[in-house]
């Protein structure tokens, strides 16, 4: 017995070391094999902005403990591994193959690149890849299929090339694809026909081609996401989609889709946003989209559209149509539409008839209306009403007439106000002058009278834009006028992080205000979006005489300036020359006389310059752009002479003062050189740069801004991607 007591204890003893000594054969190597792995990673992350690694990961706590690690709660190794949005800057080694139980592994926002080591293969555990905006080269991996459990690939906002691997299709739990913003080409794998699990499927912003696969969406039932804009898609929308009874967002969106929009439409009754623009549909609205319950966002703007459009469902929250060819009347059944909320766009159609009366009572919710490019006539509805929270308002091409109605003044978000080429009769719109209107086109239409009747009260000190050519305006160029363009005078006051107006919609998604047409250098201009950086004041075609107010030498951000096809008198004010960054100035047709300003040579961006058809004399100055302009800027002005012109000038005309040659060093031609390649500067680059920056498809609905970390939307509501998780 006493033996036995005595024994127990060290029994006991034994049984417990021996214990102990397997607990650590099992667990120390293991815990091993992670830190080493992890340190790896370590070693080859080259910046860590936050030193997050650098202090948190280090031998004197478990990994387990390490910031973005997560360990399994019985076995101590590293299930999860969390490193997104650290800014970190590094590649991926193979050792990370080596937690072995790893299920999530998101390293998103950070700046990883090169390509991904076939050892991940090994890590069969994981459900969860997140590498989304990262700078990931070369194609996906097809080995990616050896993650049998994954259920989430996020793959978007990196520089993956080549093809979709058809070897996805095996990845049967998948139920998250998201591989946008990338550049990957070829046709879209029919293999992903096999994911039935799948509910998400973005591809958007890439270059695949083909037709969709008929059979592509014959068995997937779970699908409520499918997103493939802005890609080089064509052929006709597949049958099987509309078995995709689950849908709540489609977009299809920039691509070159052709035939009708089918009526199995109606089939997808949990739809919530439907976007089809930008691609070469025809046929009628089936009028069947009008009874979709839930449908908040329909654009199907620029396709070749044809008929009318269908009555529509009141819970429409933003509704887009234009750039097709669609007649009739705007049906009344837009009046019931209270929760419309983003935008009415119908513009470029041939609609017809007057402007419902509603219409004003809706802009209480409409952020942007534009129903230009049309055919309504009568009167603009008046009864914009307190609490009016219109921010664009475009009926430029039309045939209305009457006034402008007073009622706007309620509209004290507005920014944007376009009624170029209408019948509209009316004096200067001073009473708009207290909102922070940054665009006023009031072109082609009968406005008169004067622009100087108001005693600073209205001061428009946020304008840009402001155009009122052709018009019947007469009276004075009112100095008060100009001296509150303080946007114009002081430059841009929110130069914020991009070229291009925009602002934040009612759902926090970024938009920018499209299409702008100024006529200038001769062209009518049609820009894509509305470059922030352009500046123009536009009084040509009118009646107003008097002297150009030096005041004009102040507006210093000043781009376009035509006062052509007026009757002013007097000089050209020298100080013309002080408005740095003008690109094309417009005195043509006037009656100023007196010598062109020498001090004009330091306009170094001068683009255009029309002087002609004036009374001006004298020696034409010479260098800078003044070498590059031609006969026309100076013809039907008897008394100049000098270059280019053939007359040469007299002894005494000779005798103009030089300008002190003015320094047009390497920094202020570079400078140039780098507006023209789009850092800014409207027309004719601006123009160019549009194009380029907003790349494929058509480039009047081009919709998005690609830069690096951040996303930024065209007017229209867009996709609200979520990251992912
Ligand atoms: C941390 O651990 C690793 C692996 O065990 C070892 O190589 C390294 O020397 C250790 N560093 C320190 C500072 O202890
Ligand atoms: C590392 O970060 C984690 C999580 O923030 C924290 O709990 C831990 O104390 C940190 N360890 C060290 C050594 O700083
Ligand atoms: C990233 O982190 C910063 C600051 O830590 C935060 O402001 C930002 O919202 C984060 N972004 C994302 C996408 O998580
Ligand atoms: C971890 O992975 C690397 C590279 O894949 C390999 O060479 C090494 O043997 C592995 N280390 C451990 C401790 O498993
Ligand atoms: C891990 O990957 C390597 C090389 O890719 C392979 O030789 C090895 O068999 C894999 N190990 C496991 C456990 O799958
Ligand atoms: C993307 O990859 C291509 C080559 O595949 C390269 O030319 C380009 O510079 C890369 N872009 C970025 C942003 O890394
Ligand atoms: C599709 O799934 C079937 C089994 O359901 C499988 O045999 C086939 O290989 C899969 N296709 C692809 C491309 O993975
Ligand atoms: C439309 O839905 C019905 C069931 O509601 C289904 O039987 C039919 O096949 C669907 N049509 C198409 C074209 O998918
Ligand atoms: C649209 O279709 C017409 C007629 O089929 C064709 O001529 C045109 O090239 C297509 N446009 C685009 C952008 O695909
Ligand atoms: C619309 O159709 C006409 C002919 O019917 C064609 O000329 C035009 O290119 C089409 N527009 C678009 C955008 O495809
Ligand atoms: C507006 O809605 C009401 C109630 O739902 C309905 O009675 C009326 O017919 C609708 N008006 C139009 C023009 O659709
Ligand atoms: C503009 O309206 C005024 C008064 O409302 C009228 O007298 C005038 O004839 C109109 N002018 C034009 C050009 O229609």
């Amino acid at each position: 017995m006493g033996n036995i007591v005595f024994l127990l204890p060290s029994m006991v003893f034994v049984v417990l070391l021996h214990n102990s000594v397997a607990a650590l054969s099992a667990e120390s190597p293991t815990t091993t094999t992670d830190q080493l792995a992890l340190l790896a990673l370590k070693a080859h992350v080259t910046h860590d902005p936050q030193n997050l690694l650098a202090t948190n990961w280090t031998n004197a706590t478990s990994v387990c403990n390490w910031i973005g690690v997560t360990c399994g709660s019985n076995h101590q190794r590293v299930t999860t591994l969390d490193l997104s949005n650290m800014s970190l800057v590094g590649t991926v080694p193979p050792h990370l193959a080596n937690l072995s139980f790893l299920s999530q592994l998101n390293i998103r926002f950070n700046h990883f690149h090169g390509s991904l080591p076939m050892e991940l293969a090994n890590l069969s555990s994981l459900k969860y890849i997140n590498f989304g905006y990262n700078n990931f080269q070369g194609e996906i991996p097809s080995w990616f299929a050896s993650f049998t459990q994954l259920q989430s690939l996020f793959l978007y906002h990196n520089n993956f090339s080549g093809v979709i691997p058809s070897s996805l299709g095996s990845l049967l739990n998948l139920e998250k694809l998201m591989l946008y913003d990338n550049d990957l080409e070829g046709h879209i794998p029919t293999a992903i026909k096999n994911l039935s699990n799948l509910k998400w499927l973005y591809l958007d912003n890439n270059k695949l081609s083909g037709q969709l696969p008929s059979t592509l969406f014959d068995h997937l039932p779970k699908l409520q996401h499918l997103v493939l804009e802005v890609n080089l898609l064509f052929g006709r929308i597949p049958t099987s989609l509309f078995k995709c009874q689950e849908l709540q967002v489609l977009s299809l969106s920039v691509n070159a889709l052709e035939g009708s929009v089918p009526q199995e439409i109606g089939n997808l009754t949990k739809l919530s946003e439907l976007y089809l623009y930008s691609n070469n549909l025809t046929g009628e609205i089936p009028s069947i989209i009008g009874s979709l319950p839930f449908l908040e966002y329909l654009d199907l703007s620029d396709n070749n559209l044809t008929g009318r459009l269908p009555a529509l469902q009141s819970s429409l929250r933003g509704l887009g149509v234009s750039h097709n060819n669609l007649i009739g009347e705007i049906p009344l059944s837009i009046c019931n539409m209270s929760s419309l909320l983003d935008y009415f766009i119908l513009s470029t159609n041939n609609f017809h008839g007057i402007i419902p009366k509603c219409l004003g009572n809706l802009s209480n919710s409409i952020a942007n209306m534009d129903i230009s490019m049309n055919n309504f006539h009568g009167k603009i509805p008046g009864n914009f009403h307190k609490g009016c929270l219109l921010r664009s308002f475009s009926i430029r091409y039309n045939q209305l007439e009457g006034s402008l109605p007073r009622s706007l003044v309620n509209c004290s978000e507005l920014e944007i106000l376009d009624v170029r080429n209408n019948n509209l009769n009316d004096t200067f719109p001073y009473w708009l002058g207290n909102l922070d209107l940054q665009v006023l086109i009031l072109c082609h239409n009968r406005f008169y009278g004067h622009i100087d009747n108001f005693e600073g009260r209205f001061s428009f000190s946020h304008l840009r834009i402001v155009d009122l050519s052709y018009n019947d305006f007469n009276g004075l160029l009112s100095m008060k006028f100009f001296e509150n363009l303080h946007a114009i005078r002081n430059g841009s006051e929110n130069k914020g992080d991009s070229n291009y107006m925009m602002y934040i919609g009612s759902d926090q998604v970024e938009y920018f205000y499209h299409f702008l047409y100024i006529t200038t250098k001769g062209l009518d201009m049609e820009f894509p979006n509305i470059l922030k950086i352009l500046t123009v004041i536009d009084f040509s075609n009118n009646r107003f005489h008097g002297q150009i107010p030096e005041i004009l030498g102040e507006l210093h951000s000043l781009v376009v300036l035509n006062l052509s096809h007026n009757s002013l008198t007097g000089p050209i004010p020298s100080l013309l020359g002080n408005l740095p960054v003008l690109e094309s100035l417009d005195l043509s047709s006037n009656k100023l006389e007196g010598k062109i300003p020498s001090h004009l040579v330091n306009l170094i961006f001068l683009e255009v310059l029309n002087l002609s058809w004036n009374n001006l004399m004298g020696l034409i100055p010479q260098g800078n752009q003044f070498d590059t302009f031609t006969n026309d800027s100076y013809m039907g002005n008897l008394g100049l002479c000098g270059f280019p012109l053939s007359k040469e000038c007299s002894n005494e005309q000779n005798l103009e003062p030089q300008p002190t040659k003015s320094d047009e060093d390497g920094d202020a031609v570079n400078w140039k050189f780098s507006i023209l390649m789009g850092y800014g500067c409207g027309l004719v680059c601006g123009l160019s740069m549009g194009y380029i920056v907003f790349t494929t498809g058509k480039p009047w609905w081009l919709v998005k801004v690609f830069e690096r970390g951040q996303q930024k939307y065209d007017i229209r509501r867009k996709i609200s991607r979520s990251g992912g998780s």
